[in-house]
């Protein structure tokens, strides 16, 4: 097929976690639509043309496949896609700013300021620019200014079009959303791009399902759905320390409080806090504003939230030195799981990298095992490798270990023979079930000590 044949040229810029996912989508469902994708990275780019992709997310692959070559394309010739796109998809990383004003919460906007220049200095036509990014409320405003700044005389028109999906649900997710946000400038031009933008989601996704709003409506729903889910999973965690001391049952408390319309049952799943790449810092960058604002009480509600999470953290560490004799040194500790979540290999922010580190800190041994998520793990552990083993199998990760700390809900982990892992491990054995994933009664039979979240433990005497 000629280029001359699609009836628009999608450029997306950044072919990470969102970027390489979203427009596989949007090239299977939308044949007559160019799709490119570029990124600054030639590692990702190749990975992305390879059989190995970069991300590790299921039913990819298959999706990738299927239209590479043909109307989705991955290259690093950044500026020559932008001269020839009519709508350009913002997907760069915006990190927590680790350096100056604002460090530890302001969003690092340079990457997409980066994009931004790039797009205004190639840029040959009138052109959609859409964040899909996650950006600080009124961050369009600033991507405008850049845009029209010096004498290109294109006109940009901006929208925000935050993406809402999950790892290791993404396609699913994408495919069947709960909504898709637009928010854009109610101008003549603002309300065309809008619906150029729509014309697209319309090719999969029901009518009633696309939402617009304006622009910082859009920008904040953001920042506001993953405080808001995020403090789901703080307030579940909170309860979850009161249960321990009570013998109350999280699982029974999170039935019955999200069994109430109102509340809703999902989203209520204690554990050992909270990781990936966005809540945090999208907190944090919610944290920011409010502060920027003046708006101090909104500020500290919402840092509790992370908080909470660390507390969590810790609580479990603190869980493990405590029931083996109040010392860690010497022994060997197996994790399992080492991913955020399930059916992932991203390891950004995850529970297990802080668990790691504190229990190396103790002077543990650690045998870290998980399906996926090694490869990101040893680059998450440099430096540590003295004390830390990755280990493929979770039955030689158990081998010789004191304890088992499971951190990611993997399904694979339920269905382990945990007589087998038992027998080879130290005696008194103990397993801490970070996710509740695992039959407790069960491997309290076999003789291991047992220490859920949120329920009471179960020691042999
Ligand atoms: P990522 O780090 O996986 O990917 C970002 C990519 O952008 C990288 O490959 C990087 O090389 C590239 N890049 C950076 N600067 C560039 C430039 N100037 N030109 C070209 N390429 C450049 O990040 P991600 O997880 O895909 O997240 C991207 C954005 O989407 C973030 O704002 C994030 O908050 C948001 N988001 C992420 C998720 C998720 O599940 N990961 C979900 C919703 C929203
Ligand atoms: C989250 C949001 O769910 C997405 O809507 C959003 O687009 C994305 O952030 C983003 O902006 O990056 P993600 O981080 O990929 O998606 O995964 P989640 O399923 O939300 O899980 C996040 C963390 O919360 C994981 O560590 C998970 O184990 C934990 N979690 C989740 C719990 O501890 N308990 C729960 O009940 C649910």
């Amino acid at each position: 097929m000629g280029d001359s044949q699609f009836v628009k040229k999608i450029v997306c810029v950044g072919a990470g976690y969102v970027g390489g996912p979203t427009m596989t989508i949007i090239a299977n469902k939308c044949p007559n639509y160019k799709v490119t994708v570029v990124d600054i990275s030639q590692d990702r780019i190749d990975a992305w043309n390879s059989d190995e992709l970069p991300i590790f997310e299921p039913g990819l692959q298959e999706r990738v496949e299927k239209v590479r070559g043909k109307n989705l394309f991955f290259t690093t010739d950044i500026d020559a896609q932008i001269a020839d796109a009519d709508i350009i998809f913002v997907c760069v990383n915006t990190p927590t700013k680790t350096f100056g004003e604002g460090a530890g919460s302001a969003v690092d906007l340079q990457y997409v300021e980066m994009t931004a220049r790039r797009i205004k200095e190639n840029a040959t036509s009138d052109t959609i620019v859409v964040e899909k990014s996650t950006l600080p409320v009124r961050a369009a405003q600033a991507l405008g200014t850049i845009l029209h700044s010096g004498n290109n005389s294109v006109h940009f028109e901006i929208l925000s079009n935050p993406e809402f999906m999950a790892e290791g649900t993404g396609i699913q997710d994408m495919e069947f959303p709960d909504r898709i946000l637009i928010g854009s400038q109610d101008t003549p031009s603002g309300n065309a791009a809008r619906d150029e933008l729509m014309k697209i989601y319309l090719h999969w996704v029901p009518k009633e399902k696309l939402i617009t709003t304006n622009l910082w409506s859009s920008e904040l729903s953001k920042l506001v759905s993953n405080a808001f889910l995020a403090q789901r999973i703080s307030s579940i965690n909170s309860i979850s320390a009161i249960c321990e001391a009570t013998e109350a049952d999280i699982e029974e408390v999170s039935m019955a409080v999200g069994k109430d319309s109102r509340v809703g049952e999902k989203f209520l799943r204690a554990g050992v806090g909270f990781g990936g790449s966005c809540f945090r810092k999208d907190i944090l960058n919610l944290v920011y504003l409010c502060e920027h604002y003046q708006l101090h009480p909104v500020a500290e509600f919402w840092r509790q939230v992370i908080s909470i999470n660390d507390y969590q953290m810790d609580r479990f560490v603190k869980r493990i030195l405590s029931s083996l004799f109040n010392t860690l040194a010497g022994k060997k500790i197996a994790l399992f799981g080492f991913a955020f979540k399930p059916d992932t290999g991203d390891t950004r922010d995850s529970p297990a990298i802080y668990i790691s580190k504190k229990l190396y800190e103790e002077q543990a041994e650690l045998n870290i095992t998980d399906p996926h998520a090694i490869p990101n793990a040893k680059r998450d552990l440099q430096g540590f490798e003295d004390r830390v083993n990755f280990i493929e199998d979770p039955y030689k990760a158990a081998e010789g270990a004191h304890c088992i700390a499971l951190l990611t809900e993997w399904k694979e982990y339920a269905s382990l023979d945990y007589q087998k892992i038992y027998d080879s491990m130290e005696k008194p054995a103990f397993i801490f079930d970070g996710r509740n994933l695992l039959d407790h009664k069960k491997l309290y039979d076999i003789g291991f000590n047992v220490y859920p979240v949120g329920k009471p433990a179960l020691e042999h005497s």
